[in-house]
């Protein structure tokens, strides 16, 4: 761009805090005053000018006429164009605020939409200051992935079409281009189908175990002008209809499209449930085949994501219509059955012009042909996809589940996303076409949904946007800081960047020394021992007897998150080493293997980095004291979450022993809570035997083993969670 038309000098600040940043700009002294403008717009830009109108009126700037043009540029005027020869990048815009006018010039229509959304950033009002005086700047820029989406999931949690609307501003505002619209599961069925009306009838309600009726839907006249809306803005919608799992909602109204027939209710669990449409009978493609030709007809998206995730395949084992189709295909197992399904539907959405987009449990058994694969367990479904020359979207349950608490996914680590697998192989890698956010809401009523959402989303629209080679997370946490201002204006209801609080315990000599690290660098952090006075930290202190720790964070005088309740528990096995253990989920390590004698028992919340969790394993550990100790009792606690496929042990077992190698059974517990209870909790279970001599206790706990039948996850394997074994 050549910026020698400029009537202003380069400014000595060239910090503007566009979120994402762009590719390159540069800050100049002067200004461009708002208080008088027109909007110029030629002829290919006259129907996006309307945007800029929208956008300029929310900040209450207000200009009557859009004046068409051709050239060349006015003073006092904004001026839009779009112009395919200033790049070869799609999407590329370039920005000039000069003293006598502004110009906004896209390579595309989607370019200038991004050039618009730079300057309405720019603008005071936008960070809620009053002032009508634009600084100059000259901006180049265009985005490195071309698939930047966000995943809503408005079927466990209903959300209106306003939210929606106001998603896709959201979305536009931070130059994201895909709302990826989930639109079917086993708790609800969400779209108007004129040819099977029962989905919505039947499909779109669920009753909760208290009674009430929960639901919605959206009919057509309502899908179409979100679809509009969202065009207007530069996004894409990609509907989204899963099959062959997550259908249960459907089954309830149309119970002849399952294995067995049915019946069914609309799901009010949350989870992954079994019965799915049966692969064995050809109404169901046809049923599948009519509800897609409405999709198709609804979304002008040349993609249409089909799920394809989470399909147990115990009904297809179970049914006669599917071993049928299983030796008339000449299929070897239930995973070629669920690509025989997969490819079915992508012959017939390649049919219809249209490009399909499936879960990476569509590579099992075989990938369709034209398929693109969205990983999210890892980056090794997209990392398989490409290798195949298949392309890729990347949105991994490490980086992009923003469903999932800051314990497992802060800004710092969205941040540090790379949507690029490692190992990808370099003549692949233009088959990651980008990367995805996904908002699932189990546990994410509508109006919960921004806390989730941002800031996490800043940080995804930057890598996916601008992909900094570069990521010097504290320079970004300030932009964040500042970026705020605008999320104010624009009413988002934003959470936290990190964690507030992290509690470490080191034992010796009798004393805890407590320590607290702080989520972010703004906070003051409180505490409380035994709800006692409340001390504002500043360094490790010193505890000497068991205790309840309350710790609480403030960010400039408001309170941070929720506050942190330990309890800490002084006992014989603080301090020993510990061996022969088993090995525990990389995720759930509790801070590693002196995890369960660090005196720190985790709480209510599995994920708080105090419980160790292992996966189809028991535990077991020994535990080993300097010198021989006289013991009467062990406590241990363990979790229950049966939806997360966590279970209370079987059995519960103690040995004790003097020189390590003999080893006495002392006490043996079976916990008599059953895995059916519902909800989060954990229990404390004392082992007591009457004064034993040791230097070695051993306890064992048994894993459930694998999820019981009647569990959605039947036959998967089960989890166990630990916390701190007491020994007195
Ligand atoms: C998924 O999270 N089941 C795609
Ligand atoms: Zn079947």
């Amino acid at each position: 761009m050549c910026l020698c038309f400029l009537a202003c000098h380069k400014s000595d600040n060239d910090e503007m805090n566009i979120i994402p940043k762009p590719k390159e700009s540069l800050k100049l002294s002067s200004y461009f005053n708002l208080d008088n403008f027109n909007i110029y717009a030629d002829k290919n830009s006259i129907e996006i000018s309307k945007l800029l109108v929208l956008e300029l009126n929310k900040l209450d700037y207000t200009s009557d006429s859009i004046i068409l043009f051709e050239d060349p540029i006015k003073d006092f005027s904004i001026n839009l164009l779009i112009d395919s020869s200033i790049s070869k990048h799609p999407e590329y815009y370039h920005l000039v605020v000069n003293k006598n006018f502004i110009l906004i010039k896209g390579s595309d229509r989607e370019g200038l939409i991004h050039g618009i959304y730079s300057l309405i950033q720019l603008i005071p009002r936008s960070i809620g200051f009053n002032d009508s005086k634009l600084a100059c700047v000259a901006i180049k820029d265009f985005p490195e992935f071309k698939w930047r989406g966000l995943l809503l999931d408005c079927c466990r949690h209903f959300m209106s079409i306003d939210f929606v609307k106001r998603y896709i501003d959201l979305l536009a505002y931070h130059k994201m281009n895909v709302l990826h619209w989930h639109l079917t599961e086993d708790q609800g069925w969400r779209v108007e189908i004129e040819k099977y009306p029962k989905l919505t009838d039947i499909g779109a309600w669920r009753k909760e175990k208290d009674g009430s009726v929960y639901g919605g839907f959206y009919t057509k006249e309502q899908i179409k002008e979100v679809v509009n809306y969202a065009y207007q803005r530069g996004v894409n919608i990609v509907p989204e209809i899963e099959l062959p799992g997550h259908s249960v909602a459907a089954l309830a109204a149309y119970p002849e499209y399952s294995c067995t027939g049915g019946p069914f209710e609309v799901e009010k669990d949350w989870g992954v449930f079994k019965d799915i449409y049966c692969a064995g009978n050809d109404s169901t493609f046809v049923f599948l085949e009519n509800v897609l030709d409405e999709i198709i007809e609804l979304f002008p998206s040349k993609y249409i994501h089909i799920g394809g995730d989470e399909a147990p395949k115990y009904r297809w084992e179970n049914c006669s219509k599917c071993k049928k189709r299983i030796q008339d295909e000449n299929i070897q197992d239930m995973h070629e059955l669920q690509s025989y399904f997969i490819q079915r539907i992508e012959n017939y959405i390649s049919s219809k012009g249209k490009k399909l987009i499936g879960w990476d449990e569509i590579l099992e058994g075989g990938l369709a042909n034209d398929a693109t694969v969205q990983s999210w367990r890892g980056f090794e479904g997209a990392l398989e996809a490409v290798k195949t020359g298949h392309d890729a979207i990347v949105s991994p349950t490490s980086h992009a589940y923003f469903d999932y608490d800051l314990d497992a996914i802060d800004l710092e680590k969205v941040y540090n996303f790379d949507p690029i697998p490692i190992d990808a192989p370099s003549d692949k890698v233009k088959h990651i076409i980008g990367g995805e956010c996904n908002m699932w809401s189990e546990r994410a009523p509508q109006n919960t949904v921004d806390s989730k959402v941002f800031p996490r989303l800043l940080a995804m629209s930057e890598v996916l946007w601008d992909y900094p080679t570069i990521r010097d997370y504290n320079l970004f946490y300030e932009r964040v800081q500042a970026h705020y201002k605008r999320l104010d204006v624009l009413g988002v209801n934003y959470g936290l960047e990190k964690k507030p609080i992290d509690m470490s315990s080191e034992y010796e000599d009798g004393q805890f020394y407590l320590t607290l690290n702080k989520g972010v660098k703004d906070l003051k952090l409180f505490y409380q021992i035994n709800q006692e006075e409340t001390v504002l930290y500043d360094s490790t202190f010193i505890i000497s007897e068991s205790a309840n720790i309350k710790t609480w964070a403030v960010k400039n005088n408001v309170s941070y998150g929720d506050s942190l309740q330990i309890e800490l528990y002084k006992h014989k096995g603080l301090g020993a080493k510990i061996s022969d253990l088993n090995t525990y989920g990389k995720t759930y390590d509790g801070g590693g293997d002196n995890a369960i004698v660090n005196g720190l028992r985790g709480g209510l919340n599995y994920r708080d980095g105090h419980w160790q969790g292992y996966f189809g394993t028991d535990f077991e550990a020994t535990i080993t004291f300097d010198s021989i100790q006289r013991i009467d009792s062990v406590i241990s606690s363990f979790y229950q979450y049966n939806l997360s496929w966590i279970f209370m042990p079987k059995q519960i077992l103690v040995y004790t022993s003097v020189d390590g190698d003999n080893y006495y059974k002392r006490a043996i517990l079976s916990p008599q809570i059953s895995v059916k209870q519902e909800g989060q909790f954990f229990e404390e279970f004392v082992l007591t035997f009457s004064e034993v001599e040791a230097k070695h206790v051993k306890i064992k706990a048994l894993n459930y083993g694998v999820c019981p039948d009647w569990h959605p996850a039947a036959g998967s394997k089960s989890w166990l969670f630990v916390d701190e074994v007491r020994i007195y």
